[in-house]
């Protein structure tokens, strides 16, 4: 079950990712999710979870920020309209919006930011402005008007702003309304502008892109940190300098051969990447076991009917083919996996909740159970206990 509805993956994959947005009526067919305005409230009275309000005629400047953590109170002093509450990552702490991230398996899991909510009544909006990552916008209650514009870049000219980055113009191309259950996609960097009619939420999926420079400094920290000072420039059997000013084609062949040799192994490479994008957004939500579980714990835990394994909603996994096995990434760390757990780690990184079943008998398999009490112990993932747990 995707969110395309009759745009369909291939059709989406080929014109509209990273190119053109895409306007979904129905996506998730009269959506109103899984949390009142009140409960997002809530979450943003909370220590720990990132949040902000944006007052559209804010007291000291227009679309005036204040950051969370709030208190029943600073919601009691708003006006009637015109402010948006924005919180961060809700699908890290409630697992009914991390169980939504399903419906975009179209898409690798280790490009997934987060999920961020907002909740305003009408006249709510951030502001004109534009975003580095790709966005689904899912409307959920309310409605709310969404002018797009022009393409934007580094070099777009911005307001004066002390906090957001708010562009000076904008030149509207489209103009919708959406209604709950409907979805907008945005690539990147394409100017946008919601306002809410009536008081709604809206989910904002958001894609990271890592940045050129993350990549490049961060390989090369790692590659660097691997090297001892007996690796160096090296200039054995070189041609007579002729001008000993010059700084010669083959010196710059010989740099690119070193930094060629050393960064480019798609093993290396492909190591690196897998850590870093599945490094968590919020470490502070690993949740591991208080006390360490053994494989009686597990196969005990998982005998309890309807239980199920769950990836830890704050975590992240990714893999890669390695022979006939796999590197599994699971929050940062590489895990070597043979043939013999290649399949169960596939899988553990395709979806995030794993039937109890299917678990128990991946333990009868000693390799497997290894990994899996490994990831337990770890925090990476849980058993969800039926009785205690609604989620
Ligand atoms: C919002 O949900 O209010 C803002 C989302 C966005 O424009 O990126
Ligand atoms: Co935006």
């Amino acid at each position: 079950m995707t969110v395309l509805g009759g745009l369909g993956v291939a059709r989406f994959l080929a014109d509209h990712w990273q190119r053109e947005p895409a306007l979904i009526r129905q996506a998730v067919p009269g959506f109103a999710g899984p949390l009142s305005p009140e409960e997002l409230a809530g979450l943003a009275c909370e220590d720990g979870v990132e949040s902000r309000l944006v007052l559209a005629e804010g007291g000291t400047v227009p679309f005036e920020v204040r950051d969370g953590p709030f208190r029943e109170a600073d919601f009691e002093a708003l006006p009637e309209t015109g402010w948006t509450l924005l919180v961060q990552s809700v699908d890290r702490w409630v697992p009914a919006v991390a169980d939504l991230l399903d419906r975009f398996n179209f898409l690798p899991g280790w490009r997934l930011d987060d999920i961020m909510i907002s909740y305003a009544p009408a006249g709510g909006g951030v502001g004109p402005h534009y975003d580095q990552y790709d966005v689904f916008l899912l409307q959920a209650r309310g409605a709310r008007r969404w002018r797009l514009g022009q393409r934007c870049t580094v070099d777009s000219p911005l307001r004066d702003h002390p906090s957001l980055r708010l562009l000076a113009a904008f030149d509207e191309t489209e103009d919708h309304v959406l209604q709950p259950g409907d979805m907008l996609y945005l690539p990147p960097g394409i100017a946008h502008d919601g306002v809410a009619l009536a008081p709604g939420l809206t989910y904002s999926i958001g894609f990271r892109a890592p940045s050129a420079s993350e990549i490049l400094t961060g390989l090369a920290d790692t590659v660097a940190a691997g090297l001892t000072e007996d690796d160096r420039y090296r200039d054995a059997r070189m041609a007579d300098p002729g001008d000993a000013g010059e700084i010669s084609a083959s010196t710059v062949q010989v740099l690119r051969a070193l930094v060629q040799d050393r960064m480019a192994d798609p093993r290396v490479v492909a190591t690196w990447f897998g850590s870093h994008m599945t490094e968590p957004r919020e470490p502070e939500t690993a949740r591991p076991p208080e006390t360490c579980l053994d494989l009686d714990d597990l196969r005990g835990a998982l005998a309890v009917a309807g239980s199920e394994l769950r990836r830890n909603e704050g975590s992240r996994l990714a893999f890669f083919e390695d022979g006939p096995g796999v590197v599994l990434f699971a929050d940062g760390v590489p895990i070597d996996c043979d043939a013999a757990t290649a399949a169960a780690a596939r899988e553990l990184c395709r979806r995030r909740r794993i039937p109890g079943a299917t678990v128990t008998d991946w333990l009868a398999r000693p390799a497997i159970a290894t990994l899996l009490l490994r990831l337990v112990n770890d925090g990476t993932v849980y058993v969800t206990d039926p009785d205690s747990d609604p989620a």
